[in-house]
């Protein structure tokens, strides 16, 4: 099976667990990680047109919603079964719509004033997550923002391992039951993170002139970067 099948079949596997409860657990700077870029952009309009790229079950578009509540919302993943939840999520929302399939392939006609993505592009190897920020740019309207809160890799191995050793521990003390934890290491096998400074430089050569980490909790960062 190809590493995106893997992907695509693991999420899916997994999705009737992504309870946001479940999220809180494993993320344990969760406010932080999903609220810190929302209050950072800088589109004064109640209505912007806004592409969550590997939405999931619809967390993060949900916190856009929060400051934006006339947002015309776009939600794109593989996953039929985290779509379907997001579906249920937006189900009384009328300006929410749901595009199934893979984001860096996907034939996009619209354009966007904002795109966010969450916990989602560390899965792509650094020239594909370099190419997905070139097509982000393109997306984005003249003043688009785009945030990218995500899980990146330390330069330094030790202080990967320690922040790795750190996030499982805290996981385990906030109660997560010993086999989740394993199917949590074993869905980390399928991650590619990249550094925050990658990061920047790949978001800079794709135009934006305004690129930054704005975040940064151990291995949880949030970048942002606008035109
Ligand atoms: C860890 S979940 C995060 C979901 C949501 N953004 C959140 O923060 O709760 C990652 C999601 O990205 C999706 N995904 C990963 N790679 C993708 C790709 N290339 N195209 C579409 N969806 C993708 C998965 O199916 C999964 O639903």
């Amino acid at each position: 099976m190809e590493k995106k099948d893997m992907v695509k079949w693991n999420f899916s596997d997994i999705a009737h667990t992504y309870s946001d409860e479940t999220r809180r657990r494993i993320i344990p700077c969760f406010d932080d990680f999903y609220g810190v870029g929302v209050p950072e952009l800088s589109y004064e309009g109640d209505s912007p047109n806004i592409l969550d790229v590997g939405a999931g079950t619809g967390l993060y578009s949900a916190m856009l919603l929060a400051r934006y509540p006339k947002a015309k919302l776009t939600l794109i993943d593989f996953s039929e079964n985290m779509l379907n939840i997001a579906k249920e999520r937006f189900s009384g929302y009328e300006n929410a719509s749901f595009l199934l399939g893979d984001y860096t392939e996907y034939p996009f006609t619209d354009r966007y004033d904002i795109v966010v993505s969450a916990l989602s592009i560390h899965h792509l190897d650094a020239a594909a997550k370099a190419g997905f920020y070139r097509q982000i740019f393109e997306l984005l309207t003249p003043n688009g923002e785009f945030l990218n809160a995500d899980q990146m890799v330390s330069p330094s191995p030790e202080l990967q391992e320690r922040h790795e050793k750190l996030w499982l521990d805290a996981v385990a003390e906030g109660g997560m039951a010993d086999t989740d934890i394993e199917r949590i290491k074993q869905s980390m096998e399928l991650d590619d993170p990249s550094t925050v400074t990658e990061q920047v430089s790949w978001l800079r050569e794709a135009g934006f002139p305004i690129a930054d980490c704005i975040y940064q909790y151990r291995n949880f960062a949030v970048l942002y970067g606008a035109k």
